[in-house]
């Protein structure tokens, strides 16, 4: 049996991996190591809570003890490591639980993978999922390869570079067998609304201000969720130890060109004239060191390992919409409590 252990499982993206990698490999038991922070959910996982493959296990990776216990108790032939901080503007209030989760929890980690294994790397392997944050903005041109220079800005990029660093570090100090892979935006079901393309869909819906930052003229390259983990799963199963991948969308939008897009979708869905949803753009403060501009090249993906996205981005924020609209009860719960907290501080208070 390959035990195969996804931390940061009850996110966005990690909730994807999961039931992804639950359904495509019966013969692998999959743990979800989560602590359940503001952003986990395991009701983003109801559809296979109790599939005989995936066991959950509630744990923090800032504590080592913990971590190493665990890779004792189980012999993992993989991990796929997505558990962070992964919010930029939560990045800006609060940088310290950046540190101890992404850099701290990301080096527990290879502690442990390092400490069980050894002496027997061969078919291990050690995926840290990370993003196309760390190389930086760019101007009007030209895109990310595998070979763009580190720049990080915002703290969150911060911490996952050093983790990206730790990651190359274990593999080539130690010969840990390791993978990486930086992804550009990524959209979908499931995702907390607080990110740009959520939240907005949610205050389209409750006839609220959408937030721009600044003019709206900030660039990002936008991904389906759903292709994410299928690149995920490709790399995990055909890459190479020691390289980098580079995944993303070939999808650039800049922010008001897509809010325009969103609003044209919820007139139609919603049965509202159309131009009614955008009467709600606000321009807000803009973002403490806001990166002006992501494009990812993922040629080495495509030209090495065949993956290429399968989705047209205004089919995948439709099928998001018409999620969002038809999952109203997950919605109520993640927007409740400490949420509305964030809300206030975040928008009302700017
Ligand atoms: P998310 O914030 O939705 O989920 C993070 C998950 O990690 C949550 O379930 C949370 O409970 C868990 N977690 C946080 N701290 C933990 C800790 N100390 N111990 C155990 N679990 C903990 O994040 P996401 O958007 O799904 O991103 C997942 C990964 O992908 C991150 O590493 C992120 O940097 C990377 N990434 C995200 C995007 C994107 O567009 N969202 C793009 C590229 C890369
Ligand atoms: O590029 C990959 C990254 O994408 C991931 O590593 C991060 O984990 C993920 O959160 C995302 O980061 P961004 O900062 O790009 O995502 P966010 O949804 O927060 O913002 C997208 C853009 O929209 C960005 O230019 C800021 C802007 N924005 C965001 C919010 C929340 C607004 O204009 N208004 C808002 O209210």
């Amino acid at each position: 049996m390959i035990k195969v252990l996804i931390t940061g499982g009850a996110g966005f993206i990690g909730s994807h991996v999961v039931r992804r990698m639950v359904n495509s490999y019966p013969q692998y038991h999959i743990f979800n190591l989560d602590a359940l922070t503001y952003a986990g959910n395991l009701e983003n996982l109801k559809d296979v809570a109790s599939a005989a493959n995936y066991t959950f296990v509630k744990g923090d990776i800032t504590d080592a003890a913990f971590v190493q216990n665990l890779f004792a108790q189980h012999d993992f032939t993989y991990v796929i490591h997505l558990a962070a901080e992964s919010h930029v503007d939560r990045s800006i209030s609060n940088p310290i639980a950046f540190v101890m989760t992404n850099v701290v929890g990301t080096v527990n980690l290879l502690n442990a993978a390092k400490h069980v294994w050894s002496g027997s790397f061969e078919g291990r392997r050690f995926y840290h999922v990370s993003t196309d944050e760390v190389y930086g903005a760019l101007g009007e041109t030209g895109m990310f390869t595998e070979e763009t220079k580190y720049d990080p800005h915002s703290p969150y990029s911060a911490s996952k570079a050093s983790s990206d660093h730790f990651v190359r570090a274990y593999h080539d100090t130690y010969g840990l067998p390791v993978v990486i892979s930086n992804c550009s935006n990524n959209y979908g079901s499931h995702h907390f609304p607080e990110k740009l393309i959520p939240l907005a869909i949610h205050n389209i819906k409750n006839n609220k201000p959408i937030p721009v930052y600044g003019k709206g003229e900030n660039v990002r390259d936008w991904l389906w969720v759903e292709d994410h983990a299928r690149a995920i799963d490709v790399i995990l199963h055909k890459g190479k130890n020691g390289e980098t991948y580079n995944i993303g969308g070939h999808n650039e939008w800049k922010n008001i060109d897509l809010i325009h897009l969103l609003c044209k979708i919820m007139d139609k869905k919603l049965g509202r004239a159309q131009g009614e949803s955008a009467k709600l753009i606000t321009f807000v403060k803009d973002r403490a060191g806001h990166d002006m501009r992501y494009a990812i090249d993922a040629t080495k993906l495509k030209s090495d390992l065949g993956w290429v996205p399968s989705l047209q981005f205004e089919e995948g924020l439709e099928k998001t919409v018409d999620w969002y609209l038809s999952n109203q009860e997950w919605l109520d719960h993640v927007t409740s409590g400490e949420y509305k907290k964030y809300y206030t501080d975040q928008y009302e208070k700017r």
